[in-house]
């Protein structure tokens, strides 16, 4: 059965970061819906030029538009296997959407990265990313990216009143989600305010849990 994952959490909660992670580890494609949407505003696509100002401002772009990337985006065989979803859904409308695209895939395993507030604000003021692959710099990158040797600079809505902007969008629109899901068996909660390879852990360990509860037979690596 595939390992379908989707991460849940606001602005800063690691999501990024724990999807690459899983993404590397289980041999799944990543799909973050942020990269594809800053992929397409530096390649200057009509999409791209579109979201940006909606990007800028820490506002969300449409459903209907997220819906239909995402949909066309997991039609693509390497996903058969399973996936690994950052940054959607993030409406009800968009939840209830993937439910429809998921009818007959296998479970979806949902994990809700909980951080408090201060901690986000302190991590996306000091977040750097690279300015030509766009990955997040480590603390060890001072001046250029480790992987592709781009200069280090500020994401564009990292910017202290956007990120209280996108936090209260978070609440507003995404957190409903939570509840959407919390009541499945493949719902999980964890604990991000911990260092990234404790949370990494938490995570294979609750992923690896829910899915064999939901009888998944692909194995999970810990
Ligand atoms: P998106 O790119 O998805 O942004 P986000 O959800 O706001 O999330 P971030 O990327 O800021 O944080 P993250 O949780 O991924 O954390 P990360 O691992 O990077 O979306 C951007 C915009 O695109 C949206 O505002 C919207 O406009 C649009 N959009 C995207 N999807 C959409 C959708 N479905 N519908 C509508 N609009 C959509 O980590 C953050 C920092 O913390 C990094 O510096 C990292 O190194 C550090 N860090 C991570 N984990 C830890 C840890 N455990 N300890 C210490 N530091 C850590």
């Amino acid at each position: 059965m595939a390992l379908n994952v989707v991460m849940l959490g606001p602005p800063g909660a690691g999501k990024g970061t724990q999807a690459e992670r899983f993404a590397r580890t289980h041999g799944v494609p990543k799909i973050s819906t942020g990269d594809i949407l800053r992929d397409s505003v530096n390649t200057g696509t009509e999409l791209g030029r579109l979201a940006r100002k909606t990007m800028d401002a820490g506002e969300l772009v449409g459903d209907d538009v997220m819906i239909g990337i995402v949909g066309e985006r997991l039609e693509r065989p390497d996903t058969r296997a399973g996936f690994v979803l950052d940054g959607f859904p993030r409406t009800v409308p968009q939840a209830t959407a993937l439910d429809t695209i998921m009818k007959g895939r296998g479970p979806l395993v949902v994990v809700d990265i909980v951080v408090p507030e201060d901690v986000l604000l302190r991590r996306l003021a000091a977040r750097r990313i690279c300015g030509t692959c766009g990955v997040n710099a480590l603390i060890e990158w001072t001046a250029a990216c480790g992987i592709c040797g781009g200069a280090l600079v500020t994401r564009t809505d990292d910017g202290v009143e956007i990120v209280r902007g996108r936090l209260k969008v978070y609440h507003h629109s995404t957190r409903p989600i939570v509840e959407f899901y919390s009541g499945r068996p493949t719902f999980r909660v964890i604990d991000g305010n911990q260092p990234p390879d404790v949370v990494t852990s938490s995570m294979d360990r609750a992923i690896c849990e829910a899915s064999s509860a939901h009888g998944s037979t692909k194995e999970v690596r810990l």
